[in-house]
């Protein structure tokens, strides 16, 4: 199993770690709640120790509330990682990383999650009104009062994460990476490298994209939130789906499926202690937990490197 050292904490995560926004339901088609745990359930059975959540996935806190459920018992055998700073509006969302509201959102998903405290505590995103070092002043109170492990934080860019850094010593950053999206390597992922704090990556499948499984013909439910990204859309999925072809050829010749190649290669980057892999069904987080085997060979390495040199560069945009 492929276990890593979270930034320079006591902490070891998986290298591959359960994204928990999907079976929140909000903007995934058919998550049940049966379908769901048993998810979770899987993840852990499949050698995944690092849960990702946020306060704000779910209409009332359900992701949190289903790993509680999940992780009763064996508290000890993960690492739960969730964030505040952005709450529900209905189906949409609003921004508060004011301090009173960080500390009473912690203390809710602690209830929800049934523990008295979290590995890893993010500020989800910029308020973009209250200071930085005050969001992160709120997280060094919440280690003092035992109430988290370690600070993490996440869309923030270089400038907004120093003033973090300085004002709480931060173990993870959470920026969006994939094949497609790999604009940190501008700027936050060599800043993070100097000083050893871990990259842990939302969207390596790009929303289920790169799982490759989705057909150039592929009918979106109107329910579906993906459609709104460019990368979803007229030329750029036209050309994802050219890049695919060529990824489907390469799994199909090591014997891997898509979306097991794809999470290989980003969890081998440079600095990138754990993908986050999203999934609603559990024989999706099977699949790519198996992806924590694969040897990426210099083979396998240029023939994506050629295939991304092909692709050129895709339309990128954040989930905030
Ligand atoms: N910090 C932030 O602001 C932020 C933002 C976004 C996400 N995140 C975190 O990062 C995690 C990952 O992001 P994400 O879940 O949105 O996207 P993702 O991991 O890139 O993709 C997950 C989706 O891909 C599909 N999928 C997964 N495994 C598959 C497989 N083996 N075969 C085929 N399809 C598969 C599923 O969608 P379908 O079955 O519906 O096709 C699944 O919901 C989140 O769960 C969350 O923990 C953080």
């Amino acid at each position: 199993m492929s276990f890593r050292q979270l930034g320079q904490s006591d902490l070891n995560v998986s290298s591959v770690a359960m994204g928990c926004w999907p079976i929140a339901g909000i903007t995934t088609v058919d998550a049940t709640y049966q379908d769901s745990v048993a998810t979770l359930s899987r993840a852990f059975d499949h050698g995944i120790n690092f849960f990702d959540t946020a306060y704000a996935y779910g209409m009332d806190g359900e992701s949190e509330k289903m790993i509680g459920e999940v992780i009763a018992g064996r508290r000890d055998e993960v690492v739960v990682a969730t964030k505040g700073g952005i709450h529900r509006v209905g189906k949409g969302q609003d921004f508060d990383s004011r301090p009173e509201t960080l500390k009473r959102e912690c203390d809710e998903s602690l209830q929800r999650l049934g523990t008295d405290f979290v590995d890893l505590y993010y500020l989800h995103a910029a308020d973009n009104q209250t200071p930085i070092a005050e969001s992160a002043g709120a997280i060094t109170d919440l280690i003092a009062a035992g109430k988290v492990r370690t600070a993490g934080a996440s869309n923030l860019n270089v400038t907004q994460l120093q003033e973090f850094h300085d004002a709480c010593p931060l173990t993870a950053v959470q920026p969006h990476f994939n094949m497609l999206q790999q604009e940190i390597e501008n700027d936050v992922a060599p800043w993070c490298r100097e000083r050893e704090i871990s990259l842990c990556v939302y969207w390596p499948l790009m929303k289920g994209l790169l799982a490759g499984k989705m057909g150039r013909n592929h009918k979106f439910h109107p329910q579906d939130g993906r459609p709104k990204y460019p990368m979803f859309q007229g030329d750029e999925w036209e050309k994802n789906q050219d890049f695919l072809d060529e990824l489907r050829a390469i799994a199909a010749a090591e014997g891997c499926t898509v979306a097991q190649l794809v999470v290989a290669w980003t969890i081998s980057r440079p600095g990138i202690t754990s993908a986050l892999c999203g999934a609603k069904r559990a024989w999706q987080i099977e699949e790519t937990a198996a992806a924590m085997q694969l040897n990426l060979t210099d083979e396998l390495q240029s023939a994506i490197d050629a295939a991304l040199e092909r692709r050129g560069p895709a339309v990128s945009r954040s989930a905030v």
